[in-house]
C-alpha cells in the first residue's frame, strides 16, 4: 500500500491510539488472569494461565516501551472490547456449576481474549511496517506469536478437559 505524507501522519496517530488501547487491554488481562488461575481445576490449565500471566506482564512492558518510543507518552487508552470479554467471562464462571464445565468455560473465554489480542497485534504489526518502524514491527510480531501459542496451548488442553467432562457425564446430566 502506498501512503502519502498526510496519510502517514494520520496512520501514526491511529497507531499510537491503538497502542494505548492495547496497553489498557494488557493491564486488564493482567488483573483478570489471577481469578482465572484460581477458578481452574485442571492443573494443566492453571499452569497455562500462570505462564501466560508472566507473558502478559511482559506485553505490558513491551507496549509501554513502544509507546515511549513512538510518542514519549505512556498513558493508557480504553479498550471497550476487552472489558466486555472479561465481564462475559465472569458471568460464565458464575453460571458454571460442575468444575469441568467451569474449566471448559474458562478455556472458551480465554480463547476469545487471545483471538482479540491476535487481531490487535496483527494490525499493529502491519501498521508499524507501513510506518517504516521495523524494530517495533518485530516486537509486535513477537507478542503476536506468544498470543498464538497461548491460544494453541488452550486448544490442546481443551481436548483433555472436554474428554474428562464427557466421560464424567456432565454433558448428559445437564439435560
Ligand atoms: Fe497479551
Ligand atoms: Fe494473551
Amino acid at each position: 500500500m502506498k501512503l502519502f505524507s498526510e496519510n502517514i501522519e494520520d496512520l501514526r496517530t491511529l497507531y499510537i491510539a491503538s497502542l494505548k488501547k492495547a496497553l489498557d487491554m494488557e493491564q486488564k488481562i493482567t488483573k483478570a488472569l489471577p481469578t482465572m488461575i484460581e477458578e481452574s481445576t485442571d492443573p494443566q490449565l492453571a499452569k497455562a494461565f500462570r505462564n501466560h500471566l508472566t507473558e502478559t506482564q511482559g506485553h505490558v512492558t513491551k507496549v509501554q516501551n513502544l509507546l515511549r518510543e513512538a510518542s514519549g507518552d505512556v498513558s493508557t487508552g480504553t479498550c471497550k472490547a476487552i472489558a466486555a470479554l472479561i465481564s462475559e467471562a465472569e458471568d460464565n464462571i458464575k453460571d458454571a456449576g460442575d468444575p469441568s464445565i467451569r474449566d471448559i468455560t474458562l478455556i472458551a473465554s480465554a480463547q476469545q481474549v487471545e483471538h482479540h489480542e491476535m487481531a490487535i497485534y496483527g494490525t499493529l504489526r502491519n501498521w508499524a511496517e507501513l510506518l517504516g518502524q521495523d524494530e517495533a514491527a518485530d516486537i509486535l510480531e513477537g507478542i503476536l506469536d506468544e498470543e498464538k501459542n497461548a491460544d494453541e496451548t488452550l486448544s490442546n488442553i481443551s481436548d483433555t478437559v472436554n474428554t474428562t467432562a464427557a466421560s464424567s457425564g456432565v454433558y448428559t446430566t445437564a439435560h
